[in-house]
Order: C-alpha cells, then structure tokens, then sequence
C-alpha cells in the first residue's frame, strides 16, 4: 500500500492566509524552523497507479501539482483518481470536489450524514448534477464490515464512526448523529498491512482504540495540542472538545492515547495552524519526538 499525504495543515492551511498568530507569522516570515502546510488530504494506492483520495481539499488543485502520479497524461483528458473518500462534510475536505467538476461523474464514498449534509446544507452534490451528473454516491457501511472500491485493487477499507462534529453550516450541528466523522483502516490484502486514518477524532471509544492499536501506521487526528489552544493564543474561545478534536497533551490527550500502543507508526495529521509542533525545534516537538510520534508534511509518502 502506497499512502501519499497532500495536505497535513487543519482548515484555513499552515500559514492561513488572515493570520498572524505566532507560527503563521513564524513560517511565513521565516523566524521559526517550520513547513507550510496545505490542508487536509491524502491519497491512497495498492498498485501505485490507481489512486482514491481520501478528502478534496480547497487545495487540491495545488497538491495534484505537486504529485504527478496522480495525471498519467494516458490520453487528452486523464486522472488517477478513482474515487473520493469524504471523512465528513467539513469545508477544508470537501470544497476542493468543485475544482474536479470537469472530471465529473466521480465515485463518491460517503455516510449517509455527510451525504445529506452535502446535498443540503452544503449543495455541493446538488450544484455538480449540472457537470456530467456530478457523483456516483457509495454509501459507506458503518456496521464494521469491510467494503472494497472497485478499479483500488487489493485494498479493502473498513470505516468506524468516530467523536466529533458537524461542520458548523450543517442542519444538524448542534445534534450529532452517527457517521458526521469517520476514522478508516485500510488493509492491504496482499502484505496483510493496515493503515488507520482519522483526520478527526473527538474522543475515544473501546472499538476506535483497538481497531488503532491493531493498526501498523496511524495518521490521526494532530489538529490541536492544548484544550484551549484558541484562546491562549488569543483567538476565541472555542475549545478543542467543541470542534470535535482530541489535544495532544492533558490527561487522557492524544499522546495518552498513543503511548501504549506498541504495534503501530504514529502520525499526526490535520495539525492546526496555531500548534507549537509545527516548530521543528519546539518543546511540544521534542516530547513528541521522545513518545516516537511524528508529525505529517506535505508529500509524505509512507508504504505499507
Ligand atoms: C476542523 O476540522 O475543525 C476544521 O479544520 C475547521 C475548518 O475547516 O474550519
Ligand atoms: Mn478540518
Ligand atoms: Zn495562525
């Protein structure tokens, strides 16, 4: 299994284009040792020419440059991409679905909740009818059984709802429902090797650690390491828990989570453009680098 990272930065990217807190006023002035970053996506093969995305960020058309084995350039029109995972119906991993309308009809994998919510609050199925029919819509079984993408062979994935939240333009984002978030395992059928992927991740149940536990790479949820990083950074008073993310550090944080599990490469993904990690010579970085986590970038390749 090939896994390419395209986008490792939460919405509004690393620097975010208003901002100048601390680290986006660091990168972009060059004060503190630190990638840009674009937002949260990744791509996935078994064969390393047929691809799924596993989001569309607002950046994709950026991160599809950066990556040529995703345009084969085979005949006048072309792609690599298969079909499209949509982990929820946040903005940062969805919008980019505009910027492939002249690829239109895609395969779209997706929970009945982000379906809706991208059919309603979000029209976003609804305005690509108008491009070639816009998607075939694959609804994503939430029942723990194993579900195959077809043109992706030897890769069979696996979604378990996980804590978190509804985009705030969402009908239903005050009154969470099963499947607003997902995490994915992908396994590959060939080297037996697992992938678990879960950009968001709110809180924790028995199943999601054991199914991560079970894993031998994890690419989770690194948006945030303080509870109330917005507010001590000065930005509002939202806390990690509202947005539906898990901070690194505090008791029962990410790194908790993370440090009994023996079996698997630990990646954060999805990191905040307020999080003092994205300083490769931070503090925050060096207990990370002391628990053996690592932190995503752009064009990470990892191979399972
Ligand atoms: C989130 O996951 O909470 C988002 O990154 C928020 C956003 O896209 O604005
Ligand atoms: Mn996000
Ligand atoms: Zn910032």
């Amino acid at each position: 299994m090939f896994v390419h990272v395209l986008g490792a930065a939460a919405g509004g990217g690393f620097p975010q284009w208003n901002c100048n807190c601390q680290m986006c006023h660091g990168v972009r002035s060059g004060s503190i040792n630190a990638k840009a970053r674009t937002q949260s996506s990744i791509a996935v093969s078994g064969d390393g020419i047929n691809w799924v995305l596993f989001n569309t960020s607002p950046d994709i058309l950026a991160q599809l440059a950066a990556f040529p084995k995703l345009q084969p350039a085979r005949s006048l029109r072309d792609t690599a991409i298969k079909a499209i995972v949509f982990m929820d119906s946040q903005i940062d991993h969805t919008t980019g679905l505009l910027m492939l309308r002249e690829g239109c009809p895609h395969e779209i994998y997706c929970s009945d909740m982000v379906f809706e919510d991208l059919s309603t609050g979000f029209p976003l199925f609804e305005m690509l009818k108008h491009w070639n029919g816009g998607i075939n819509r694959h609804p994503i079984p939430l029942d723990n059984s194993a579900f195959t993408i077809p043109g992706i062979d030897g890769l069979a994935f696996t979604a378990i709802p996980v804590q978190g939240k509804a985009p705030p333009y969402s009908p239903h984002r005050n009154n969470p429902h099963v499947g607003d978030n997902i995490g994915i395992q992908v396994h590959d059928t060939q080297s037996g090797k697992s992938l678990f992927y879960a950009p968001g991740l709110g809180d924790l149940t028995d199943d999601t650690r054991a199914l991560m536990a079970a894993s031998d790479c994890l690419l989770v949820d690194g948006t945030f390491w303080r509870e109330d990083e917005m507010e001590t950074v000065g930005l509002g008073e939202k806390k990690a828990a509202d947005m539906g993310h898990l901070p690194q550090s505090g008791s029962n944080g990410m790194i908790e989570v993370l440090r009994p599990m023996d079996k698997p490469r630990k990646v954060l993904i999805h990191i905040n453009n307020t999080n003092p990690i994205l300083d490769e010579d931070s503090e925050q970085r060096k207990i990370l680098k002391e628990e053996g986590i690592e932190v995503a970038f752009d064009g990470m390749d990892i191979t399972l």
